[in-house]
């Protein structure tokens, strides 16, 4: 199936899932990992605002580069210098991150 990828993430119970994306529906990374189930609490709903829906990328895939108001973002929460850090509703779901392996970052957790 060309239309879908697939994401491994690792939840912060150190649990890994396997998710399934359309590429062809305009998704992010954080709306994937939401309409799969995972906690993730994205307060902003994707502009790039809130941090809660940082992850770590643990894999070598080649990622648009940051933008301005994501590098701010990451930096204001403290979060920048942890290797492979990103906004996943900065990260296009596309061919381009087919096999990714994140982590979600302490700042998705939902019940805080
Ligand atoms: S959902 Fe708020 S920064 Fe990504």
């Amino acid at each position: 199936m060309d239309d879908f990828i697939t994401v491994f993430v690792t939840d912060l119970e150190g649990t890994r899932h396997e998710i399934q994306a359309p590429t062809d529906m305009g998704l992010n990374l954080m709306e994937a990992m939401k309409a799969n189930g995972l906690p993730v609490k994205a307060t902003c709903g994707g502009m790039a605002m809130c941090a809660t829906c940082n992850v770590c990328v643990e894999s070598d895939h080649e990622l648009p580069e940051m933008s301005e108001s994501e590098e701010d973002m990451l930096d204001e929460a403290f979060v920048l210098d942890i290797d492979g850090s990103r906004l996943s509703c900065q990260i296009p779901v596309s061919q381009k991150i087919d096999g990714l392996e994140v982590k979600l970052g302490k700042l998705t957790d939902p019940t805080e």
